[in-house]
Formats: structure tokens, C-alpha cells, sequence
């Protein structure tokens, strides 16, 4: 079976390359990209008319909560992946702290094959770093690899014990698992909700300060130093981390890192209403932390950017702030604010920002997805990067709708979304455009 998307914007960051023209796909795999209308549709070739539009590989985000098992009311694999499609992702790999928590060999398996079964994009699971994310022993991790796991992380908790770190890092090292420490020093952190600034202090609540996140992850940075090992490290939102990770990349250290998309669209500010979808782990910073993280998005300090997908139902955020569930549902929104806050701004290429979607959290797990090279899986996402629209939370495919994006105006229309050759998602005005000769 051959896929004609033609008249596009091809976008491959893994290649460079950036040209109007057509995407073959066959089997499932991608065939070649050509100038437009080099070739022509033979018979019974599927074709989509993407005129006006950018196709791009899938988005790869490495840092996403499907809450299964455990907690079905709030995501579950199947409506997390349509929301993941829905965004233009088509991998995800999804966080351990589900009830049981993925730290064996049976709960990886069954979110394997829950995800084959139910799932509409691929689900690379990540394991526990300790049993039970208790932070006292490490997991199997052999046999979690053995088993597909490329990364661990007891996300949510940070693996307090740098003893214990040291030897995680020694370990995973030993296979080339990727580490993801949930960087937090809870004895500074402590019951904070909001960034310790002139905001918090403002609004009465209670303050996360800066130190509090740095102090793990400068402690994290001298361990990935020391044993020579692989570190990742998730959700990065200071200044200050930024300043760390690019020194410990300048003396060779194995460090990567991610910073989501609601900490470039967000500032403290935005604490005034008390909106409880405004409260997420770590917390919105202050307009300099923020100019820090897009300064290290385009010196490649930080190498991706990963939702932290982190839906939470109703009853959840339906109370006073202090007391509401840290997290935001982003799968759906992620694109958009991106091109948002980053390339409509002239911040960034649509090129770059996509490599930090695309190539580089591919590269970071270690798999291989986030590009258009011929052979390469034909995930593709296909959007108008200029459209504008505005967000409607109730619309979610997600089935939590905890953003606080809800009525924001942005740019940025995923039109249709392929896993494998095959349409998973598509806009219905879209529609259409996707026919058979
Ligand atoms: C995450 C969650 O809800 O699981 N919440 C969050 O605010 N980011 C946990 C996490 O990513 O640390
Ligand atoms: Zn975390
Ligand atoms: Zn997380």
C-alpha cells in the first residue's frame, strides 16, 4: 500500500531538510520525499492533498503520564494515545507512577500489550528506578530492558538517597539505560505549591524556592560526572539548571535535558486568578527563568521539549489551590504552543523547534522514530503551522481537560496524524483532502 502526501512543506530536522514537495510512504514505511509532482499516484495509492501544509516526522514526547494502571478515571492508554495522535504525537513514553507502579517485568508487559491492543500511537514504556518508587531498592532493570524498557525513572519522586542514585546511574550505565531523576530535594520543597517569588508571597501561598530543584540536579550532574553515565533530566524550569546543565555539556558530561511547553507559554502571573490548572510540578517560574529556558532551547542546553502530560480529572483541581493535584493535560496543546511562544516569535526556526519535538528526544531513548529518512516508520504529522484557533479544553480527546490554555488564542492546526502508514487522527475539515485515486 503507497501514501501520496503532496504539495507540502516537507520538514525533516533529522536530515535538514526543509522544501516544498511530495512524501511517498509504502508498507508502512517511508519510500522517498521528491520535488512536488515528480511522480505521479498510480492506482490505488492513497493520496492526501497537504497544500498549505507542513508534514513533519510525528512528534516524540519522552515525558507523558497515561495513568494506566490504576488511576482509568483520570487517562487511560487507549484515550491518552488518542490525545497523543490528536497533538500530532506519535510515540510517547509513558511515566511509572501508576498504581501498581511499573517496576516489574508483568506491569511493563501488560502496558505493552494494553498499548498494542488499545493504543493508536507507540507507547514505549519507562520503568521504575527503584522498587515500588519507594527509593530504597533498585529495580530489576535487566529485565525490564530485557523487556523494551529504554529509560527509568521514578517520576514524582526524586531518588533521594544520592548513595542509591550513584548506584542507579552505575547500573542503568552498565546497559545503556537512560536515567530521568524527578530532580526535587523534598526537605527544601517541602509542602510548596508555587515558585517562592513576589507572587507567591503576594497570593499567600506557600513557595517552592529555586534551590530547591537545583540542589538535585547539581548533585545529579556530579554523579553523571563522576560514574561517566547517561543522566536525563525531566521538566527543567529555572534559570539556574539551565546555567548547570550547559557548564556540566561543556566538560563533557552525558547530560540531557527537557523543558515542557506550559513553562515557555506561563510565568508566575499567572497565579493571580488561583486557577488550580495553573498548579503543576515543578512550578511556573518568573519572566527570567523563563528567557533562560528558550536562551537553552537555542543553544541546545536543553535538547527537547516533552509535555509532562499530566492529566488530572475534575474532582482533582475542583478545590483550593494549595490542596489541588500538581499537573497539566498537554499532549493537545504542545504544538501549538510552541509555534506559539517559539516560532511565530522568530525565537526559533520551525525547523529547530521541531528537532527538539522530533530527532532529539528520539535520540535521547534511543529509538528509532523522529525522522522521514527513507526506511525510516511512517509516522508522520501533518498541520497548518499559521492556522489560528482557540483552544477548547472540553473538547479534550483527552479524558482529563486540566489546562489552563483553556479560550487562549494560538497558532497551529494539527490537520492529520500517521502511525505506521496509517491515519490515527485527522481533522474533519481535513477529511477531504484524504482520498484514494
Ligand atoms: C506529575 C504527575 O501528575 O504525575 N505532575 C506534575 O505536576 N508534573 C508528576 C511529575 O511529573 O513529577
Ligand atoms: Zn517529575
Ligand atoms: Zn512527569
Amino acid at each position: 500500500m503507497r501514501t501520496l502526501i503532496k504539495n507540502a512543506r516537507v520538514i525533516d530536522p533529522a536530515s535538514g531538510h526543509d522544501a516544498p514537495g511530495d512524501l511517498w510512504l509504502e508498507d508502512g514505511k517511508v519510500l522517498e520525499i521528491t520535488p512536488a509532482g515528480a511522480r505521479a499516484a498510480q492506482k490505488n495509492d492513497a493520496v492526501i492533498d497537504a497544500a498549505g501544509a507542513v508534514v513533519a516526522p510525528g512528534l516524540v514526547d519522552l515525558h507523558v503520564h497515561l495513568r494506566e494502571p490504576g488511576e482509568e478515571y483520570k487517562e487511560t492508554i487507549a484515550s491518552g494515545t488518542r490525545a497523543a495522535a490528536a497533538g500530532g504525537v506519535t510515540s510517547v513514553a509513558c511515566m511509572p507512577n501508576t498504581h501498581p507502579p511499573i517496576d516489574n517485568l508483568a506491569t511493563v508487559e501488560m502496558v505493552l500489550s494494553k498499548a498494542k491492543q488499545q493504543g493508536v500511537v507507540n507507547v514505549y514504556p519507562i520503568a521504575c528506578i527503584t522498587k515500588g518508587r519507594k527509593g530504597e531498592e533498585l529495580a530489576e532493570m535487566g529485565e525490564l530492558q530485557a523487556a523494551g524498557v529504554k529509560a527509568v525513572s521514578d517520576d514524582g519522586e526524586p531518588v533521594a538517597s544520592p548513595m542509591l542514585m550513584r548506584s542507579a546511574l552505575q547500573y542503568a550505565g552498565m546497559l545503556d539505560l537512560l536515567v530521568i531523576n524527578h530532580a526535587e530535594e523534598k526537605s527544601l520543597t517541602g509542602n510548596g505549591v508555587a515558585h517562592a517569588g513576589f507572587m507567591a508571597a503576594k497570593l499567600g501561598l506557600s513557595g517552592v524556592p529555586r534551590s530547591g530543584l537545583e540542589i538535585m540536579i547539581a548533585r545529579d550532574l556530579l554523579l553523571a560526572e563522576e560514574t561517566g553515565c547517561r543522566l536525563h533530566i525531566p521538566h527543567v524550569s529555572t534559570a539556574g539548571a539551565v546555567r548547570m546543565i550547559r557548564e556540566a555539556k561543556a566538560r563533557g558530561v552525558k547530560v540531557t535535558a527537557e523543558t515542557a511547553p506550559h513553562y515557555l507559554a506561563l510565568t508566575d502571573e499567572c497565579l493571580a486568578t488561583y486557577d488550580t490548572n495553573v498548579r503543576v510540578n515543578p512550578p511556573v517560574p518568573e519572566a527570567s527563568d523563563q528567557a533562560a529556558l528558550i536562551a537553552g532551547l537555542q543553544d541546545g542546553t536543553l535538547d527537547a521539549i516533552a509535555t509532562d502530560h499530566a492529566p488530572h480529572s475534575r474532582r482533582e483541581k475542583e478545590m483550593e489551590f494549595a490542596l489541588a493535584a500538581p499537573g497539566i493535560s498537554g499532549l493537545e496543546t504542545s504544538l501549538s504552543l510552541v509555534l506559539t511562544t517559539l516560532v511565530a516569535t522568530g525565537k526559533m526556526s520551525l525547523l529547530e523547534a521541531l528537532r527538539r519535538m522530533t530527532a532529539n528526544p528520539a535520540a535521547i531513548l534511543k529509538i528509532p522514530k523522529g525522522t522521514l529518512a527513507p526506511g525510516a516508520d511512517a509516522d508522520v504529522v501533518i498541520f497548518n503551522p499559521e492556522a489560528e484557533r482557540v483552544i477548547q479544553a472540553k473538547e479534550f480527546v483527552s479524558q482529563s481537560n486540566n489546562t489552563p490554555f483553556d479560550q487562549w488564542q494560538v497558532k497551529g492546526r494539527v490537520l492529520a496524524t500517521l502511525v505506521a502508514g496509517q491515519v490515527v487522527f485527522f481533522d474533519p475539515a481535513f477529511e477531504g483532502k484524504i482520498r484514494k485515486v
